[in-house]
């Protein structure tokens, strides 16, 4: 992201730092593309290297696909997935294709005895209920509802819920998660005509570093599988750190919508980008203000993206039958638009209190059980006014 610290380090790096006892803290560097892009340089009490266990049969955590190849507009109701354990074992994967894993969340419990990593992906949590604490080797990030939580892959971490309950919709990203690159300067500061910036971002605040030796499990998640295996000290024993690679928070009541005199189209809400997929945030904002505007979105041919809209709160002016939790998919090559009677309704409109999170794929996106299980089936005829209340 940008530069940021916590902790105590050496006034250079690779030189002698030396702990209480005088023994050496372990110089770690936690980098992006081998050595050729951000990296963090932390200081542990132990080596990160010393395993003392490896289970080699990993659980096997695949999505179930029921639909490899879709071609028709659907909606899901993902409050109806059965959906429980801790934050990492309540997570039911919907949908998926080479780039992206997106599923859903609302753990009851808490994570006991284990930390965890994605080796293969970063991830972003959107809390979408609850709050809670982000626990990672580089410190603590506090979360609430509306926060992306944006963990990057192979750090290792933890997530607590206050009072264990949440829920939370996650992406799995096979390439890093971005915030796009028009947003930012050449040297990665954030340019004023960009919704957010560094002010809005909220880096680790406090690390917890423990001295303990014993057994400590950790399960590490590649690809479809997940393994485990224990280090023999406590994994949270970093004293310092200094860099660019870390995790955060950004609110998306934080991000300032960009409205204009007639419909702006949907790169204006981008938030979040990585390859073959953009992330986009729909916020309260006022409506268009010429004189002729009609502010409900038009007809169009998404011809090269799946789109599928999260809605998080309040009225979306384009849809009927829209819930909270409810996600739409509209595949490639399927033109879609607003409802019958929304684009009439919309006129003379000011303002939209809709809050919604768009991840539109450049590839096509596969479903899994879970999701059809909670799909409605009508959906895709309810552009037909006299058969749009069938549900
Ligand atoms: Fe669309």
């Amino acid at each position: 992201m940008y530069y940021h610290h916590l902790g105590r380090y050496p006034h250079k790096r690779h030189v002698i730092f030396r702990k209480p006892d005088g023994g050496l803290y372990k110089e770690h560097l936690i980098g992006e593309e081998g050595f050729s892009n951000h990296a963090t340089l932390a200081y542990h009490l132990y080596e990160p290297t010393r395993i003392r266990k490896v289970d080699d049969t990993p659980e096997n955590v695949a999505p179930r696909i029921a639909v490899g190849n879709n071609f028709r507009p659907r909606a899901f109701y993902s409050f109806n997935v059965k959906t429980s354990g801790d934050p990492i074992t309540a997570r039911r994967p919907l949908m998926v294709n080479d780039d992206v894993i997106m599923g859903v969340a609302a753990p009851d419990q808490s994570m006991k005895g284990y930390f965890y990593r994605n080796a293969f992906a970063d991830e972003l949590l959107f809390i979408h209920e609850g709050s809670g604490t982000l626990h990672t080797i580089l410190g603590k990030v506090p979360f609430r509802k509306g926060d992306y939580l944006v963990i990057p892959r192979s750090l290792l971490h933890w997530i607590e819920f206050d009072g264990d309950r949440g829920r939370f919709l996650y992406i799995e990203s096979y390439s890093p998660i971005r915030v796009p690159e028009r947003y930012l300067t050449r040297y990665g500061q954030f340019m004023e005509h960009s919704p957010f910036c560094e002010r809005d971002i909220r880096p680790p605040v406090e690390l917890e570093t423990f001295d303990e030796k014993g057994e400590f499990p950790i399960k590490i998640k590649r690809r479809n599988e997940m393994f485990t295996y224990a280090l023999d000290h406590h994994p949270f024993d970093v004293v310092g750190w200094d860099g660019y690679h870390w995790p955060y928070a950004f609110s998306i009541y934080d991000f300032e919508p960009i409205t204009g005199r007639i419909h702006m189209p949907p790169p204006i809400h981008q938030t979040f980008e990585g390859r073959n997929y953009v992330i986009c945030s729909f916020v309260p904002r006022l409506y268009d203000y010429h004189p002729e505007s009609i502010p409900a979105p038009y007809n169009h041919s998404n011809i090269d993206t799946d789109e599928v809209l999260y809605y998080v709160e309040g009225e979306f002016m384009s849809r009927k039958h829209v819930e909270e939790g409810m996600f739409s998919l509209h595949p490639m090559g399927v033109p879609h638009g607003p409802h019958p009677g929304a684009v009439e309704k919309s006129i003379g409109q000011k303002e939209t209190n809709e809050l919604a999170v768009m991840i539109d794929t450049f590839r096509p996106l596969q479903l899994t059980e879970d999701a059809v299980n909670v799909e409605d089936p009508h959906y895709y005829l309810s552009w037909i006014e006299d058969s749009s209340n069938k549900k």
